[in-house]
């Protein structure tokens, strides 16, 4: 007779998921068990994030547990899949889950609250924000979108900088321009990454004199006349600062988390706490703080803190947040952003790049565990 299933079963239920805090039967995490007459045993483990940086010590810890509880088992194979989670933000209206519903006076004109864009397809959307400008935004963004969808997820990249749009250039596709289909305008595809940027629809000088009502409609048709189709993961490049433009976005969108960029710098870190202010108003969870720029590797191997040392970090623990990582200086990282070449994309072994993926994983982890903790 072979290995009943439940004995399997039974051994993955003593396995945890490190960050969740339960073990994966709990969990719903164990979609297919079963043994073969040979005793062959074979589980298929269904993680929330392709990208889970937990996968391989999730995968031996399951291997263990089998050839523990069953001694006999001639072979354990263990899949690893995923299924991305939704966020709590588009269940429910505004004003659901401590959303508040009165966001009237905050300096656009006492409108109140724009209307929440909805987003059926798209399980989350994450906002990547500063309060400082050229601190790395678009880098982090557009090296976290290719690193999601390398990892096997669906990948969306909103560029929302009107004046100074960056990703068609980051991605090579300077004069790219999208079709529509059933007036739907169809996102460009690049790197596995489905992407829209006001660059590809407009001609820079047009885009620099909206202003007010005029760029929130523009940025608020990037989204809702794109046809996304179905996403793991929005990524929203935010533009520099916590303008209105920056406001009236983060209270539009069912947004699942910010991510926020620095440098080390003091300078940069005076003005990440208004953008931490921002979110905080409007309830927009923090998924956690990214320093960029953290120092250069000398030809020696030492590292030279330009900027100063793990203020980032500092800033992080200081204001109750996750850090989600630190990215050197790397010549090739802006040489990739210039030549539309992501720098994990080209050069994927060197520091940079590791660092940015491991931010990746760690984003996505973040949105994982606050997907996991919502009740709706
Ligand atoms: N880790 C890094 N190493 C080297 N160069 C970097 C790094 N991060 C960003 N850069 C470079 O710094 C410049 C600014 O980066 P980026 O455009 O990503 O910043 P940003 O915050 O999006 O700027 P903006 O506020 O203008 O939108 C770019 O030339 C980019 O290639
Ligand atoms: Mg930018």
């Amino acid at each position: 007779m072979s290995i009943q299933e439940s004995r399997i079963i039974e051994a993955l239920s003593t396995v945890m998921d490190p960050d969740l805090g339960r073990d994966l039967v709990t969990l719903g995490m164990i979609k297919e068990v079963s043994a073969d007459e040979a005793d062959n045993v074979s589980v298929t483990v269904e993680l929330t994030t392709p990208a889970c940086p937990m996968k391989e010590s999730i995968k031996q810890s399951c291997i263990a547990a089998i050839r523990t509880a069953i001694p006999e088992a001639a072979s354990i194979n263990v899949t690893m899949g995923s299924k991305v989670t939704s966020s709590c933000s588009h269940h429910g209206q505004p004003g659901h889950h401590g959303h508040h519903e009165h966001h009237t006076h905050h300096g656009h004109g006492g409108h109140g609250a724009p209307q929440r864009i909805q987003l059926d397809n798209v399980r989350n959307i994450i906002a990547v924000a500063s309060g400082k400008g050229g601190v790395g935004k678009s880098t982090v963004s557009v090296n976290l979108a290719v690193s999601l969808a390398a990892s096997g997820a669906k990948v969306g990249l909103i560029d929302a900088d009107l004046y100074g749009p960056s990703i068609p250039t980051m991605f090579g596709l300077p004069d790219a321009r999208p079709e529509v289909t059933d007036g739907k305008i169809q996102p460009i595809v690049q790197y596995g990454v489905k992407l829209m940027s006001i660059g590809f629809l407009v001609d820079s000088e047009t885009a620099l004199i909206w202003r007010g009502p005029m760029a929130s409609s523009a940025i608020r048709q990037l989204i809702t006349d794109v046809d996304w189709q179905e996403l793991d993961y929005l990524i929203f490049d935010l533009p520099p600062g916590t303008g209105d433009i920056q406001l009236t976005l983060v209270q539009a969108l069912p947004l699942t988390g910010a991510v926020i960029v620095t440098t080390p710098q003091d300078v940069a870190l005076a003005d990440v706490a208004k953008a931490v202010t921002m979110f905080r108003k409007v309830e927009v969870p923090i998924l956690g703080v990214v320093e960029n720029m953290s120092w250069y590797e000398l030809p020696d191997g030492t590292r030279d803190y330009i900027f100063g040392r793990q203020g980032g970090e500092k800033f992080a623990k200081a204001n109750g947040l996750n850090f989600l990582g630190a990215i050197p200086i790397g010549g090739v990282v802006r040489e990739g952003g210039d030549e539309g070449k992501p720098v994990i994309i080209g050069h994927p072994e060197v520091p940079s790049a590791v660092a940015a993926k491991q931010v990746a994983g760690e984003i996505a982890r973040q949105v994982s565990i606050l997907n996991a903790s919502c009740t709706c």
